[in-house]
């Protein structure tokens, strides 16, 4: 097995905190909590990344993604940290306020350019001509795929299922279930891997907040087999050591539907805990609808915060309405 190296940006491991729903003990894998002005589940998979940019010699990390995407948000606030350049190409129109993610791009001293999504679709060609107009520059640019999710990026969350299989010893009753948002794939498909590797025993889970259960299943597959091929990890992975829980996300990816919000909000006042409306959100009432409410079968249940805290602020106001309207 050749493990490839990373630079130390997170803080990790990470903690596991119960809280108890419905009558059930769910245990978080705080995941928001890995650091650098709160990457969450970026920083893993950026350890990896960078230090294979740094290797060759980067002055400037290029980037893409959603205008609010938290992974080009991490990507800029690295890059700062680390005295390099960052630009990043956002799908979509530039809005008239920046907040949220976009403005703290901006903070971090990102250069930003909005694409269409016909440009975006034609993403790699694009990058070329700008690595090729820096180079000219004398800057070596290196270009950081969506969501840090490549064969090396998803080196994070093998070694993220590493520290759980570790943690869990301790544990008597340990979770069934895992449970994570899925947005590039990279998340789940370290898991994957990682379990196979370490020995995690809890049937993995994914909530896609995009697409389809059947994109992620190939997404999912094809980025753990290239893995496992490139750092020789003699371990195959099939469609069935993963589930895809589909559904969730219907409101589409940048919105949150109304009953989504009012468990948000419920979250908040009762736990202390926040999630944001894109990814965290949209997984854990995936995760309580299907197991707690629609009754599937489980023995314990672990949910991976995977961060995306800045999320929250776009829709602040929604958020608030709900409380509004509450009853309580
Ligand atoms: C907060 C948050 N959670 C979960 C995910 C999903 O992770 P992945 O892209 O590795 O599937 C993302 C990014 O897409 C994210 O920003």
């Amino acid at each position: 097995m050749n493990i490839p190296n990373k630079i130390e940006l997170a803080n990790i491991p990470t903690p596991i905190q119960a809280i108890f729903f419905e009558g059930f003990e769910i245990l978080i894998k705080r995941d928001d909590y890995t650091g650098i002005e709160w990457t969450g589940n970026k920083i893993r998979k950026l350890e990896y990344l960078i230090f294979d940019a740094l290797q060759k010699k980067a002055d400037v990390l290029i980037t893409c993604g959603g205008v609010q995407s938290n992974h080009a948000r991490a990507t800029a606030a690295v890059a700062s940290r680390l005295g390099l350049k960052s630009i990043l190409y956002l799908r979509g129109k530039e809005p008239k306020t920046y907040d949220g993610n976009l403005a703290l791009d901006k903070l971090f001293g990102a250069e930003i350019r909005f694409v269409t999504q016909e440009e975006y679709d034609n993403i790699q060609e694009i990058v070329e001509k700008e690595i090729a107009s820096l180079k000219k520059k004398g800057l070596k640019a290196v270009f950081i795929p969506e969501g840090g999710s490549s064969a090396l990026g998803i080196w994070g969350y093998i070694e993220c299922a590493q520290e759980l299989s570790k943690q869990l010893k301790s544990f008597k009753n340990k979770p069934s279930h895992i449970i994570t948002a899925v947005g590039s794939g990279g998340t789940l498909a370290g898991l994957v891997l990682g379990k196979k590797l370490y020995g995690l025993k809890s049937n993995l889970i994914g909530v896609n907040v995009l697409k389809t259960s059947g994109d992620f299943e190939k997404i999912v597959y094809e980025l753990a087999n290239e893995c496992s091929k490139k750092y020789r990890l003699g371990v195959k992975v099939n469609t069935k050591d993963f589930t895809i829980l589909d559904g969730y996300s219907k409101e589409g990816y940048e919105n949150i539907s109304k009953d989504k919000l009012e468990l948000l909000a419920f979250i908040a006042q009762d736990y202390g805990l926040l999630l944001d409306p894109v990814y965290t959100g949209k997984a854990f009432f995936g995760m309580v609808d299907y197991f707690v409410y629609q009754g599937n079968e489980f023995n314990k249940l672990m949910f991976i915060h995977t961060g995306g805290i800045f999320g929250v602020f776009p829709k602040i106001k929604k958020y608030l309405d709900t409380l509004e309207n509450s009853v309580f």
